[in-house]
């Protein structure tokens, strides 16, 4: 949700001596480290760079394991294998559709570098048995929180926990730099990696035309114009997020008594930033919910179609369908219903009646 605030922001930005590598872009790293609880900040050109950043980061290179979750969207599994890595594929948990710490454990082997957990719909995954399990075995948890910006585990920011923590700031997610991501941790070692990284990898030497490289970087930074949006939108960040947990309560209120209809659940040691509202239909067909809803004018979605669902994966890795039930049963009657902060509340009221009509419940 854009307003006028942002539009000055921007413009001043525009005005200004640097529109790349200026003061904006830390102003908006401090901002996003500080209200998340994390010492440093790398902002960059989105969540996908992010991800990439992190990967490279923790060393993760050909050869290494990455255990991830089915239920994401593809750039957390591409970021893996763009750093020569292999995604292996823990089945997720049947209440929060996050992946399942148990099954994490059972695919550790030698080769195992990393955890990438995601924080699906902003619901945060079990971090404490996350990084026990983590500790254990010497590996790097990167958080993929690319849905979870101002979500809460144990009184906890989301950011503040793992490793190295990535959020996506594309219009859909909590807030928006129009495309950006940016990745926080506590670890100065990871910190100074990554910022060379967004920028080609680049050491400097002690004259002004000094440089080298000694490894491939890539150009993933943010520019001044996008970091001031961002500096903007943070100062909205809890209203939206007031806002979305608003909506997802009235839904929960009236779906409560449709049996067709599993609502989200939320933990009681964790504050959802309700990226997504995802139900589930018990029998119903989706497909004909789904058009249902379209010819009514509501956009629904689903999030996600599981990774080894994808070609690429059929193509490059043993999994098939079957291996993963949880993912598989869910992927098979989500649906994700409209939610975000400039609903007003005659939309919910429409959507809520629409779906009960479809459904064929009062
Ligand atoms: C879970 C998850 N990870 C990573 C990304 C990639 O973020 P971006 O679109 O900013 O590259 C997304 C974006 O939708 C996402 O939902």
């Amino acid at each position: 949700m854009i307003d006028d605030f942002d539009i000055q922001a921007v413009v001043e930005a525009l005005k200004s001596d640097k529109i790349t590598t200026g003061e904006r872009v830390e102003q908006f790293e401090k901002k996003v480290a500080s209200y998340c609880g994390a010492k440093y900040a790398v902002a960059v050109s989105s969540g996908t760079a992010a991800l990439h950043c992190a990967y490279y980061a923790a060393g993760i290179s050909k050869g290494d394991e990455v255990i991830t979750t089915p239920i994401t969207f593809f750039a957390t599994v591409s970021a893996i294998v763009m750093c020569g890595g292999t995604p292996v594929l823990a089945d997720v948990r049947s209440d929060t559709i996050n992946i399942d710490s148990y099954e994490i454990a059972r695919r550790i082997r030698r080769k195992t570098k990393a955890i990438v957990p995601v924080d699906f719909a902003s619901h945060p995954v079990s971090l404490d048995m996350i990084m026990d399990v983590a500790r254990e075995n010497n590996l790097v948890v990167i958080e993929d929180a690319c849905h979870a910006l101002g979500a809460e585990y144990r009184g906890r920011k989301i950011g503040s926990i793992s490793d190295m923590t990535v959020f996506s700031f594309h219009p859909v997610k909590a807030i928006c730099t129009g495309e950006g991501g940016v990745i926080l941790t506590d670890n100065e070692e990871y910190y100074e990696k990554m910022l060379k990284f967004r920028n080609h990898n680049i050491e400097y030497g002690t004259k002004p035309w000094q440089y080298g490289i000694w490894d491939v970087g890539y150009n993933y930074r943010l520019s001044d114009i996008h970091c001031a949006l961002g500096i903007s939108q943070m100062d909205k960040l809890d209203s939206f997020i007031a806002r979305r947990r608003e909506i997802a309560k009235t839904y929960n209120e009236a779906f409560a008594d449709v049996e067709e209809i599993i609502t989200p659940i939320e933990l009681d040691y964790v504050k959802s930033a309700y990226h997504l509202y995802v139900i589930q239909l018990r029998s119903m067909d989706r497909e004909k919910f789904m058009e249902s809803l379209a010819s009514q004018n509501i956009g629904a979605q689903i999030h996600y179609i599981p990774i080894h669902y994808h070609p690429y994966m059929r193509m490059n890795s043993g999994y098939k369908i079957g291996d993963l039930p949880n993912s598989e049963r869910y992927y098979s009657r989500c649906v994700s219903l409209p939610i975000f902060p400039k609903m007003t509340d005659g939309d919910v009221e429409y959507v809520i009646d629409t779906v009960k009509k479809i459904i064929g419940v009062k």
